[in-house]
C-alpha cells in the first residue's frame, strides 16, 4: 500500500496513529542527527523525521535524499514540540517520526526550484511545464478552474440545459479569424478546418429543438497571440431558443455572481444588477467598447465648441466628419513632458496623428496649443471638461472610432499609472447595441461585427437596405475589469432578413448557398427564435485568479508565438506521412 493518508490530511487528531505517505521530497533538511523532509502532494505537505536512535537503515536512506524524489515512509504521529507548530498549515502540529523509507523514483535536480514561488523565466516554465505544475500558483490556478467549470455544469444542470458535444473536424464557421485546417486523406485536396466556435452546430441543435444546449468547448483560432489570446482555447458556449437578449443576460448575470461569491468571495462587486451601456456610449465616454469602470475619468466632446475654430488640426477634422474628444486628467497639470510624450507616442501607435493638450496652472491655461484657440473657446472647453485649476486635458481630433479608441487606452494607461485598476474591486457590465457592420477603410466593404447570423435590431431591419452603417444589432458582451469576458447575440431564424443581411455583406445567393448552404437549409425545416453566448473561460479564470495572461490559467498552452515548446510542436512530419495527405510542401524562400 502506498499511502493511508494524503499530505494534506494528518492533524492532532492523529497522534499515536501508524500511517504510511507517499509524495514528492519538496524539501530535506539535515540538522546533524535529525532529518527532517517536508513530503509534498496535491493536497499538502507532511513534515517526516528520521532519527539516528531510531531505525538506523531508514535513517541511512534518509541521508541520500534529494529534492523531488518521489518516496514512501511509515511512521508514527506525533505533536510537534514546543514552538515548532506552523498554524499556516493545516499538518502544521504534527509531524510523522519515520521507521521505513523507500524511494520509489530519483529525481534529476530540477531547472528551477519546485518549493519555492520565485520568478523564473517562461519559456523554461513552459518547457518543464509538468514541473512548474507541481508550484503553489499553478496547483492552486488548476484547481480554480475545476471548481469554476464545476459550478456551471451545475448551475446549467439545474436550469435544465443539455451539455452536448460538437465535432472538432468541420466545415468552416465565420467567426472572422484565421482558421487552422486538417487535410483529408480519403478525400485528396479537401480540408477540414478545426472550429473557431460551436456557432453553426449550436444553431443546429436549436433547429433540432434540443432548446438549451451547453458545452466547455474547445475553440482554434489561427490569430496574433497576445497575453488573452491563445490559438486554442476555452469557451463555455450556449445557446437557448424562444428566448430573447434579456432571458439571456439575466441567466448569464445570474451565473455570473455565483461564480464570483463563490469563488471569490473577499473581491468586491461593485455595482448590481450590472449595468447596461450602448456600445456608443461605452466607447463615447470611455473610450473602449470593453470599459474598465473600476474608476470614472470619462472622455467629454467638444467638438461643437471647437467646429469653426482657428486652429484647422480641430476645425478640419470635425468639417470631415470627425470628432474632437477630450480626457480630463485632474491635477494632471504638472505632469512632466516626458510623460505627455508617452501618451502621445502611445496615441501614435494606433495611428493618432497627435495628441494634443492644455493645462491650467497658476491661472493661466498653458500648453503647446494653447495660443491657437480664442478665450471664449478656452472658457466653453473648461466648462464642458469641468477642468479646474491644477487639472491638464488631452485633445484627439480623428474620425469617432480612433478618437475614441485613442484616448481610451491613454484613459487606461494613466488609470495604471495613478493605481486606479484595483484588483480587490469587481467592475461589471453589459455593452448593448453594437453596430450590425463594421467598415473595412481599404475594401470599403462591410464585414459582420459579431458574426453574419447576428440579428438586427427590430427597429433597424430597414436601415440593412438605407444605411448599413448606422444598424444596429442585436449583439451582447459582457465585460469585467476591462476585459471582454463573454459575447454574444440573438440570431436570425427568417430567411427573407438573413438575405437581407447577406447582401449588405456583399454575399452573393451562389456563396451563401456554397458557405453555409447547409445552415439555410435546416432553417427552411422549421427555426426556432433563439440566441446564444460564449464566454472566455480562461480569460474569466484569469481574472479571478488576478494572473496576468491566460497562459497561467492553462495546463499546456502555446508560447506567444502560437508554439508548443515542450514538444516542439508544430514540427515536421516524415515525407511518406506528408505525401500520403496529397501534400506537396513549399517553404517560403528564407
Ligand atoms: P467571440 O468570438 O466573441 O464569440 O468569443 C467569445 C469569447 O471568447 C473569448 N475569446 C478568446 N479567448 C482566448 N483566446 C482567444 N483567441 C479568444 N478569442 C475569443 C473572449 C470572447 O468574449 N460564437 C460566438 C459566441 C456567440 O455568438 O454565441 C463567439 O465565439 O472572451
Ligand atoms: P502640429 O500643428 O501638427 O504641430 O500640432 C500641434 C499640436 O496638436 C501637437 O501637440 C500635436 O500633438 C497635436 N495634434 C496634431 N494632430 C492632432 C489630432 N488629430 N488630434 C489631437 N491633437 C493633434
Amino acid at each position: 500500500m502506498y499511502r493511508t493518508h494524503t499530505c494534506g490530511k494528518l492533524t492532532t487528531t492523529d497522534v499515536g496513529q501508524e500511517v504510511t505517505l507517499s509524495g514528492w521530497v519538496h524539501r530535506r533538511r539535515d540538522h546533524g542527527g535529525l532529518i527532517f523532509i517536508d513530503l509534498r502532494d496535491r493536497y499538502g505537505i507532511t513534515q517526516v523525521v528520521f532519527d539516528p536512535s531510531g531505525n538506523k537503515d531508514a535513517h541511512i536512506s534518509a541521508e541520500s535524499i534529494r529534492s523531488e524524489f518521489v518516496i514512501t515512509i511509515k511512521g508514527v504521529v506525533r505533536g510537534r514540540p514546543e514552538g515548532q507548530s506552523n498554524k499556516e498549515m493545516s499538518t502544521g502540529e504534527i509531524e510523522v517520526l519515520a521507521d521505513f523509507i523507500e524511494i520509489l523514483s530519483r529525481a534529476q535536480t530540477p531547472p528551477f526550484e519546485i518549493d519555492q514561488d520565485k520568478e523564473v523565466g517562461e519559456d523554461v516554465r513552459l518547457k518543464y511545464r509538468y514541473l512548474d505544475l507541481r508550484r503553489q500558483r499553478m496547483k492552486k490556478n488548476i484547481e480554480l478552474r475545476h471548481r469554476v467549470i464545476k459550478s456551471i455544469r451545475d448551475f446549467l444542470d439545474k436550469e435544465e440545459f443539455l451539455e452536448i458535444e460538437t465535432p472538432i473536424l468541420i466545415k468552416g464557421t465565420p467567426e472572422g479569424s484565421r482558421e487552422y485546417i486538417v487535410p483529408s486523406r480519403i478525400y485528396p485536396g479537401t480540408f477540414f478546418v478545426l472550429p473557431q466556435s460551436p456557432q453553426q452546430l449550436k444553431q443546429l441543435l436549436m433547429v433540432a429543438g434540443m432548446d438549451k444546449y451547453f458545452q466547455i468547448a474547445r475553440c482554434f483560432r489561427d490569430e496574433d497571440q497576445r497575453g488573452d489570446r491563445q490559438p486554442e482555447f476555452t469557451q463555455l458556449d450556449l445557446e437557448m431558443s424562444f428566448i430573447d437578449e434579456d432571458d439571456i443576460m439575466n441567466l448569464n448575470e445570474r451565473l455570473l455572481i455565483k461564480l464570483l461569491t463563490d469563488n471569490v468571495p473577499n473581491k468586491e462587486i461593485l455595482k448590481t444588477p450590472v449595468p447596461k451601456l450602448t456600445w456608443h456610449d461605452a466607447m463615447s465616454k470611455y473610450g473602449s467598447d470593453k470599459p474598465d469602470l473600476r474608476f470614472e475619468m470619462p472622455l467629454s466632446d467638444v467638438s461643437d465648441i471647437v467646429s469653426n475654430s482657428e486652429f484647422k488640426v480641430f476645425s478640419g477634422t470635425i468639417q470631415h466628419g470627425g470628432v474632437v474628444k477630450c480626457l480630463r486628467v485632474s491635477n494632471g497639470a504638472d505632469m512632466p513632458r516626458s510623460e505627455t510624450d508617452s501618451y502621445e507616442e502611445l496615441a501614435k501607435s494606433y495611428g493618432a496623428k497627435g495628441l494634443a493638450y492644455l493645462s491650467w496652472k497658476d491661472g493661466e491655461v498653458k500648453g503647446p496649443i494653447a495660443k491657437f484657440l480664442s478665450e471664449d473657446e478656452l472658457k466653453r472647453i473648461q466648462e464642458r471638461t469641468e477642468a479646474v485649476e491644477g487639472d491638464n486635458v488631452f485633445f484627439m481630433a480623428d474620425r469617432f472610432d480612433l478618437a475614441c479608441n485613442v484616448l481610451g487606452a491613454v484613459r487606461l494607461k494613466i488609470a495604471d499609472k495613478l493605481g486606479l485598476r484595483d484588483d480587490s474591486k469587481l467592475a461589471l457590465c453589459w455593452i448593448v447595441d453594437f453596430p450590425m457592420f463594421e467598415l473595412d477603410e481599404e475594401t470599403g466593404n462591410f464585414s459582420a461585427a459579431h458574426h453574419p447570423f447576428t440579428s438586427p435590431k427590430h427597429e433597424d431591419a430597414e436601415l440593412l437596405t438605407t444605411d448599413p452603417a448606422k444598424a444596429r444589432s442585436k449583439a451582447y458582451d459582457l465585460v469585467m475589469n476591462g476585459v471582454e469576458i463573454a459575447g454574444g447575440s440573438i440570431r436570425i431564424h427568417d430567411a427573407a432578413l438573413q438575405s437581407k443581411v447577406f447582401d449588405a455583406l456583399g454575399i452573393s445567393k451562389e456563396d451563401a448557398k456554397l458557405r453555409f448552404g447547409h445552415m439555410l437549409e435546416a432553417f427552411s425545416y422549421g427555426a426556432p427564435p433563439h440566441g446564444g453566448i460564449a464566454w472566455g473561460l480562461d480569460r474569466f479564470i484569469m481574472l479571478l485568479a488576478d494572473e496576468p495572461n491566460i497562459r497561467e490559467v492553462i495546463a499546456f498552452p502555446k508560447d506567444q508565438k502560437a508554439k508548443d515548446i515542450m514538444t516542439g510542436a508544430p514540427t515536421e512530419l516524415p515525407a511518406e506521412q506528408v505525401a500520403e495527405m496529397h501534400i506537396k510542401v513549399s517553404l517560403p524562400k528564407a
